[in-house]
C-alpha cells in the first residue's frame, strides 16, 4: 500500500464533503458568517479526526456513507476550537494551517462568532442525519468529548496552568481532555454507528488516549522544534504563554520516549483487533513522525 496515497485519497473524500455545506445564504450576515466559517474550515488541516472516524467504521462494518457526516462534524468542531484557541484571550496566535489566523482576517468577534456557528452546525448536522440509535450513541459521545468534561474542560486547564507549572495528574488532565478526547470521539463515533459491542468500545477508549496523548507531545515538540513555515502555525508558541507540557514538564529526551512508547502502545491495541487494521498502523506511525 502507498500509504501518503491513501491519506491523501481519504481526506479528498473529506474535503469534498465539508464543501458541500455552505452553498446558500439567505443575506449579507449569513454571507459574512459563512465566509468566515469557510476560511478556517476549508484552509487544509490534516483532516486526522475524520478520517479515523471513517476507518474506524470501515474496520466494524460501517459503509462511509453512514460516517461521512457525523466525520465532517468532528472536523468542524476541531475547528472551531483551533479558532477559538488562537484568539488573543486564549494562545494569541497569527498562523493557523499556513493562512492567518481567523480573528486577523475577519476581526475577534466574527471569529468567536463563526466558532460557534460551527460548533451548531455539527450538531444540526448530526441530529439531522441520526437515523439510527447507533447515530444516537456516536452524537452522545461526540458531545461529551467536545464539552466541559472534554475538550472544554482540557483547554480551561491549559488556560489556567498558564504561569503556574504543575504536576503529572494536571499535565494528564489536559492531554486527556483538550487534545485526547475529540480524537477518541472520533474513534467512538465510527464504532458506535458501525454498532461496536462495549468491548470494542473500551478498547476504543484505550487506542484513543494514547494515540492523544502521542499526538498532543508531538505537538508540543513540534512547537519546539520545527520551523513556522513548515509547521503552517507559529513555533514557540507554548513558552510564549509558558504552558504546562509534556516537555516543559519532563523535557524533550523524555517527550520523544513517551512519544515512541505511546506509538508502540496504541499498535499492540489495533492488533487486537480484528480485521485489516494495516493503514490505521501507518496512520498512528505518521502521526508519529509527522512533521507539521
Ligand atoms: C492541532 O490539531 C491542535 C491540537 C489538538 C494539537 P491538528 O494538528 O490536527 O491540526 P490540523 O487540523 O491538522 O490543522
Ligand atoms: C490546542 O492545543 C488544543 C485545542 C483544543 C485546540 P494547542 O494550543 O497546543 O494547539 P495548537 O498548537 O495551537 O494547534
Ligand atoms: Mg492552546
Ligand atoms: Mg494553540
Ligand atoms: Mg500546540
Amino acid at each position: 500500500m502507498n500509504f501518503k496515497e491513501s491519506l491523501h485519497n481519504k481526506a479528498q473524500v473529506v474535503e469534498k464533503h465539508l464543501a458541500t455545506f455552505f452553498n446558500e445564504h439567505q443575506n449579507e450576515f449569513e454571507k459574512k458568517l459563512h465566509d468566515s466559517m469557510k476560511y478556517s474550515l476549508l484552509s487544509g488541516g490534516k483532516r486526522i479526526r475524520p478520517i479515523l472516524a471513517l476507518e474506524i467504521g470501515r474496520l466494524f462494518g460501517a459503509h462511509e456513507s453512514q460516517v461521512i457526516d457525523y466525520a465532517c462534524a468532528i472536523e468542524m468542531i476541531h475547528t472551531y476550537s483551533l479558532i477559538h484557541d488562537d484568539l488573543p484571550a486564549m494562545d494569541d496566535d497569527d498562523l493557523r494551517r499556513g493562512k492567518k489566523t481567523n480573528h486577523i482576517v475577519y476581526g475577534e468577534a466574527m471569529a468567536i462568532l463563526a466558532g460557534d456557528g460551527l460548533l451548531n452546525y455539527a450538531f444540526e448536522l448530526m441530529s439531522d442525519k441520526a437515523i439510527s440509535m447507533n447515530h444516537v450513541n456516536a452524537m452522545k459521545a461526540v458531545s461529551k468529548a467536545s464539552g466541559h468534561q472534554g475538550m472544554i474542560g482540557g483547554q480551561v486547564a491549559d488556560i489556567m496552568s498558564e504561569d503556574q507549572g504543575g504536576d503529572a495528574d494536571i499535565l494528564h488532565y489536559i492531554q486527556m481532555n483538550k487534545t485526547s478526547a475529540l480524537l477518541t470521539c472520533a474513534l467512538l463515533a465510527g464504532g458506535h454507528i458501525a454498532g461496536a459491542d462495549d468491548k470494542v468500545i473500551k478498547n476504543l477508549e484505550r487506542l484513543g488516549a494514547c494515540v492523544g496523548i502521542a499526538f498532543q507531545i508531538k505537538d508540543d515538540i513540534l512547537d519546539i522544534e520545527s520551523d513556522e513555515e513548515t509547521l503552517g502555525k507559529p513555533i514557540g508558541s507554548d513558552e510564549k504563554n509558558k504552558k504546562l507540557t509534556y516537555p516543559s514538564l519532563h523535557g524533550l529526551e523524555a517527550s520523544k520516549e513517551k512519544l515512541l512508547s505511546l506509538t508502540q502502545e496504541a499498535h499492540d491495541i489495533l492488533d487486537g483487533f480484528s480485521g485489516d487494521v494495516t493503514f490505521l498502523k501507518m496512520l498512528v506511525d505518521y502521526l508519529c513522525y509527522r512533521n507539521s
